[in-house]
């Protein structure tokens, strides 16, 4: 039975009373929950003996146009999910200020945040970082699951994590893809029937620059060539060729690279990307 948490002192009081050798497992999400979040929640089940979600969407981490106000909310849902994920606590702060009691104190993580999201979403990645410390602090998790298909989310969430010496691991997991190749989104969700066939051209592309580098080929300008035709109608917001640890743009591959791209079709921004390893 998934157990309903609303304020960080229940919470705390949850934490405070398990027994030191249990091992707790987290999963933060915005909630929206599809088979992407089901996939960290199910490897949290397997790596811990208490596994704990986490439903807030962080007001933070939007900018002033972007669509906090619209970000697709289905509570009822994500706990019958929850339930059959066995998850034991879901933190759901239904008032913000349980996770900002002032607005103060920020996390930032300097370098990997200049580009890719961080150039078109400048605040983004300190709102995350913020959140994410926060919540680690609150649930103090033995292991704690994020999603390669927020790539650089999940880098700086590392670098964070060590440089902070937060409690427990930090365990990333492959992007779930729909049948057809789009990567699970609680934002596909807002894609209208047209939208959302001309979206798989993300994957067809990323698919595409996976196969040339198989080939061999190393050189970032005819890895991403071709970008603006195979990815339209989508309009581009970076299609982009960087280091997998440094995220500098790299113009030959050499070691582990990461393709990364950021497309909006009909308005609504999907990101994607593919790991290149030698
Ligand atoms: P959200 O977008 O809800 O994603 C929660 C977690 O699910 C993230 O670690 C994300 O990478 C992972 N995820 C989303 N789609 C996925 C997919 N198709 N395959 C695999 N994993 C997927 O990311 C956030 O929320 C927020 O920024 C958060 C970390 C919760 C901080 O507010």
């Amino acid at each position: 039975m998934t157990d309903v948490i609303r304020t960080r002192a229940a919470l705390q009081t949850w934490r405070d009373g398990l027994a030191p050798d249990i091992r707790v497992a987290f999963v933060p999400t915005m909630g929206f929950l599809h088979a992407g979040h089901r996939s960290l929640l199910d490897e949290g089940r397997r790596r811990g003996d208490r596994l704990v979600l986490s439903i807030f969407v962080n007001p933070t981490q939007f900018g002033p146009n972007e669509d906090l106000d619209r970000y697709p909310r289905d509570e009822s849902g994500d706990l019958r999910q929850a339930e059959g994920c066995g998850v034991d606590v879901a933190f759901c702060p239904t008032d913000p200020e349980q996770m900002y009691p002032s607005r103060s104190t920020w996390v930032n993580v300097d370098g990997l945040d200049t580009g890719l999201c961080g150039r078109t979403r400048p605040g983004h990645f300190r709102g995350v970082c913020t959140v994410v410390c926060k919540l680690l602090a609150l649930v103090r998790p033995h292991v704690s699951l994020f999603g390669e298909k927020d790539y650089q989310q999940l880098a700086i969430v590392r670098r964070m994590h060590a440089d902070l010496f937060l409690p427990g691991e930090i365990v990333g997991m492959p992007i779930v893809r729909e049948p057809d190749g789009l990567a699970m989104s609680s934002r596909n969700a807002h894609l209208s029937p047209g939208a959302r066939a001309d979206a798989v051209a993300i994957h067809r592309f990323l698919t595409r620059v996976h196969q040339r580098f198989a080939a061999g080929e190393r050189s970032r300008e005819r890895l991403l060539a071709g970008a603006d035709t195979e990815l339209a109608p989508g309009v581009i917001d970076y299609v982009e060729l960087v280091d997998a640890e440094s995220l500098q743009p790299v113009a030959t591959v050499e070691r582990a690279a990461l393709c990364a791209t950021a497309v909006f079709f009909a308005g609504v921004r999907l990101i994607d990307n593919v790991v290149l390893a030698p």
